[in-house]
């Protein structure tokens, strides 16, 4: 089976230990590409070298995380303009608007995600979301920008049927990762009521371990036990799930295929 993982931080210091290691186990398990959302510009170096070590493994996306969103945004901006004109990315982001840990920033916050907007249009990539207690921000936020060229993921989608169609209908994916095997969760009533071909899998690792791992450190080898929860919830195989997502993800990050 062969698997993407559309959304993992594994240049973090949580995998300075082992980190060959979580990719080579990653691969054995399937996971064959894992895509890189950045946080801010010190996380661009470490994400960089992961990527130039397994190239055909790990993909680089640019951005500036909604909680690095702080007093220095501007000059964040400007150093993520430069390296967008270096190197070559894959999407846009993690970007979007938190509400959950602080607010003091949520007016640079919300500049911060449209500037993103306009970068994803300006070089053609889909655009990586996050909406940690901020859903109907983001909604918000791209019905008033408007414009049907974007695409990309709404991350760590946990919420309602009408949510997943408004997401949607905006030309946006769902992120599927961990949380969808947490007991009770919500995400699973609206899984299914929601097509296939609108899902993606991703970890969000170290973050978000599925279940029987909750709670510990998370990595892209566990995708698979993610995928057997989707594939129960929509009464399909996993080979299915495998097919269609990745399937997905070549059509969303088109520089994959190039
Ligand atoms: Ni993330």
């Amino acid at each position: 089976m062969d698997f993407v993982d559309t959304h993992t931080h594994l240049y973090l210091d949580e995998f300075n230990e082992d980190r060959s290691t979580v990719v080579e186990n990653a691969i054995r398990a399937g996971v064959g590409r894992m895509m890189l959302p950045n946080i801010d510009s010190a996380t661009v170096l470490p994400m960089l070298s992961l990527c130039d070590a397994y190239p055909e493994n790990c993909f680089p996306m640019i951005g500036l995380h909604p909680t690095s969103v702080k007093e220095n945004y501007k000059d964040e901006l400007a150093a993520m303009e430069c390296w967008l004109l270096d190197r070559k990315f894959y999407a846009i982001g993690e970007c979007g608007i938190d509400l959950y840990w602080d607010k003091t920033f949520a007016t640079e916050q919300e500049f911060v995600f449209r500037h993103h907007i306009d970068l994803a249009r300006a070089y053609d990539l889909p655009l990586i979301v996050h909406i940690r207690e901020s859903f109907n921000e983001v909604i918000k936020i791209l019905k008033d920008v408007n414009k049907p060229d974007l695409r990309g993921i709404f991350h760590c989608f946990s919420g309602s049927v009408e949510q997943a169609k408004q997401a949607i209908g905006l030309g946006f994916s769902l992120g599927l990762g961990g949380v969808i095997t947490f007991k009770n969760n919500k995400m699973q009533e609206t899984l299914k009521h929601i097509g296939t071909e609108h899902l993606l899998l991703e970890t969000d690792a170290p973050f978000l371990a599925p279940v029987p791992y909750r709670g510990k450190r998370n990595e892209p080898s566990y995708i698979p036990l993610v995928a057997e929860k989707v594939a129960e919830i929509k009464g399909i195989s996993v080979e299915e799930v495998a097919r269609v997502t990745t399937e997905n993800a070549l059509r969303l990050f088109t520089n994959l295929r190039a």
